[in-house]
C-alpha cells in the first residue's frame, strides 16, 4: 500500500521562521508615509503595530526564532499534515504524484491562525489590551478571535458587510471564542460612516473594512491593529508551513517539479512557497504558481505601483501590485481573495520571475472542488479551490506530456462553513466575472497621482 499522510511530531516543529527578505534578489523597495511620501519608520507603524511586529517588519535576518510560548500553542495543530492525494491523482490518470499540506486541520479551520497566533503573543507582551481587524469571508476574523482567547486579549472584527450576510456562521464563530463583529461599513468609525453617507447599501470591501480598523486602533492607546495578510510579518509566521513541507517531502522521498497556491494578500501561498523559493534562487529548477480570480486579477492584470492598503487612504503606501484602492470586486464567494492588492514580496518576486501567476474562473474552481471532495474526500474552502483548479489543470498536461510531474500545493481552509456556495454553485446558481478592461483603466486613475516605484509597470507584460 502507497503511504498517504506524512505526519512530523510536535518536537519536529520547526524552531524558527525563515525570512525572505534575506534572500530577495534585488531587494525591496520602502514603505512611504501616506502624508510625506517619505519612507516610513518605526515610529509611523507605532501607532498601529506593537514593537515586535514592526521589528520583524522590516527586518533582514534569515531565519527569526519562534517564542517558545507561541510554540507551545502552535502545537495545538501544528505540525499540520502533508497527504498524498492518490484518488485525485487515479481519477485523473495523471502520471504526476501530487501532494497537499492540510492547514485546515487548524481550530479555525485555515492556515490564518499561524499568524494570528504569533501576532496576539507579540501584542500580549507589549501590553495590548485589545485589538481591531478586518475580515472578508471570516476565516481571519475567526482564526484572530481564537487566538485573542488564547492570550487573553479583547477582539473586534469589521467584517466585510456581503459576508456578514451570507456567512452567519463565521460571525458566531467569532463570538463564540469571544470576539465582538461587526457589519462594514459600519457607523461607528469616520471611515466607515462616510461609506454610508455615498452609499447606505454598500456591501463593503476588504480595503474599507481596513481603514475603519485602523481607525478603531488609532483612537485608543491600548488597542492596536492587526493585519491577515500581505505584510512582510505575516509571510514570515506563515512559512512554518514550507519549512514543515521540505521535511515531509523528504520523508515521502519526492521534491516537488510544481508548487501551488491561492492569492488574496498572499500569505497562504507565501507561507508554503518561500522556503522553496529560496531553493530556487540557489539553483533548483521549480515552477511556483500563485493562483488567484479572474474577477480579481491582481496580479494578472494589475499594475505594479505603490498604493493604499485601504479604500480612505489611512496605511503606508506599499509598492505591490494592485487593482487600485477603489476596486470593490464581484460578489464571488471566494471573500479571502477579494482584496485590490498584494503582498509587497509576492509582487517583487513576480517581478524577478522567481514566480508566475495565473488567473481561474470562478466556475472552474468549484468544478474543481467538487472533483476533490468526491476523490480525496475533503471540502475545499472557495479560496482553496483556486488552487485545486491549477492543480488539476498542472496534473492533466503532466498526463498529455506523458510527464511524472510532483505537484506539491496549499490546502489553506476547508469550506465546512462555507456550505451555501457549494448549494448556489449545484443549483447552477453562480456564474462567471471576468474583470471588463475599463476596470483596469480605472484602476491606473486610482494610482496615477501617487509616487511610482523602480519597477512601476502600468500593464501587465
Ligand atoms: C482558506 C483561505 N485561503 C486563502 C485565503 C487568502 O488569503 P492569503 O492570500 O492571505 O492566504 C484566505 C483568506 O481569507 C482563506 O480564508
Amino acid at each position: 500500500m502507497e503511504q498517504r499522510k506524512f505526519f512530523l511530531s510536535d518536537s519536529e516543529l520547526p524552531r524558527q521562521w525563515y525570512n525572505i527578505l534575506a534572500d530577495m534578489p534585488s531587494g525591496m523597495e520602502p514603505p512611504l508615509h501616506p502624508g510625506t511620501g517619505k519612507p516610513v519608520g518605526p515610529e509611523d507603524l507605532a501607532a498601529i503595530f506593537p514593537m515586535p511586529l514592526i521589528e520583524q517588519e522590516v527586518s533582514r535576518e534569515q531565519f527569526i526564532d519562534i517564542p517558545e510560548e507561541v510554540l507551545e500553542k502552535y502545537a495545538m495543530w501544528r505540525p499540520t499534515p502533508l497527504y498524498r492525494a492518490l484518488s485525485l491523482e487515479r481519477h485523473l490518470g495523471t502520471p504526476a504524484r501530487i501532494y497537499f499540506k492540510n492547514e485546515g486541520v487548524s481550530p479555525a479551520g485555515s492556515h490564518k491562525p499561524t499568524t494570528a497566533l504569533a501576532q496576539a503573543y507579540y501584542n500580549k507582551i507589549s501590553g495590548t489590551r485589545k485589538i481591531t481587524t478586518e475580515t472578508g469571508a471570516g476565516q481571519w476574523g475567526s482564526a484572530l478571535s481564537m487566538c485573542c482567547a488564547l492570550f487573553g486579549l479583547e477582539c473586534k472584527v469589521f467584517m466585510v458587510r456581503i459576508s456578514y450576510d451570507q456567512k452567519p456562521y463565521r460571525r458566531i464563530m467569532m463570538e463564540t471564542w469571544g470576539a465582538s463583529c461587526v457589519p462594514s461599513p459600519s457607523p461607528e468609525t469616520r471611515a466607515g460612516r462616510g461609506i454610508l453617507d455615498e452609499n447606505p447599501d454598500s456591501p463593503g470591501s476588504l480595503g474599507i473594512a481596513i481603514s475603519e480598523a485602523v481607525e478603531a486602533a488609532v483612537e485608543d492607546e491600548h488597542t492596536k491593529y492587526s493585519l491577515g495578510s500581505v505584510l512582510n510579518h505575516v509571510m514570515l509566521h506563515q512559512t512554518i508551513n514550507g519549512l514543515e513541507c521540505q521535511r515531509q517531502m523528504a520523508m515521502a522521498g519526492d521534491y516537488p517539479d510544481v508548487i501551488i497556491g491561492c492569492v488574496g494578500g498572499g500569505s497562504n501561498f507565501a507561507g508554503h512557497a518561500f522556503p522553496f523559493v529560496r531553493d530556487k534562487i540557489n539553483g533548483r529548477d521549480i515552477d511556483i504558481i500563485a493562483v488567484e480570480p479572474d474577477s480579481c486579477p491582481t496580479i494578472t492584470r494589475g499594475p505594479f505601483s505603490y498604493d493604499f492598503g485601504d479604500t480612505v487612504q489611512m496605511t503606508p503606501l506599499l509598492p505591490m501590485h494592485t487593482l487600485g484602492h477603489g476596486f470593490i470586486p464581484a460578489p464571488i464567494h471566494a471573500g479571502g481573495l477579494r482584496y485590490h492588492g498584494m503582498a509587497p514580496t509576492v509582487s517583487q518576486l513576480i517581478l524577478d520571475g522567481l514566480i508566475r501567476a495565473e488567473a481561474v474562473p470562478q466556475l472552474e474552481t468549484f468544478q474543481a472542488g467538487i472533483t476533490f471532495t468526491r476523490t480525496e474526500g475533503f471540502i475545499s474552502a472557495p479560496e482553496t479551490t483556486h488552487a485545486v483548479a491549477m492543480v488539476i489543470r498542472e496534473a492533466l498536461k503532466a498526463k498529455e506530456e506523458g510527464k511524472e510531474r510532483v505537484i506539491l500545493f496549499n490546502w489553506s481552509g476547508h469550506g465546512l462553513v462555507d456550505m451555501a456556495a457549494y448549494e448556489a454553485y449545484l443549483s447552477g446558481r453562480l456564474c462567471n466575472h471576468a474583470l471588463p478592461e475599463e476596470e483596469i483603466d480605472r484602476a491606473l486613475k486610482d494610482i496615477s497621482e501617487l509616487p511610482k516605484p523602480k519597477g512601476y509597470r502600468a500593464a501587465v507584460l
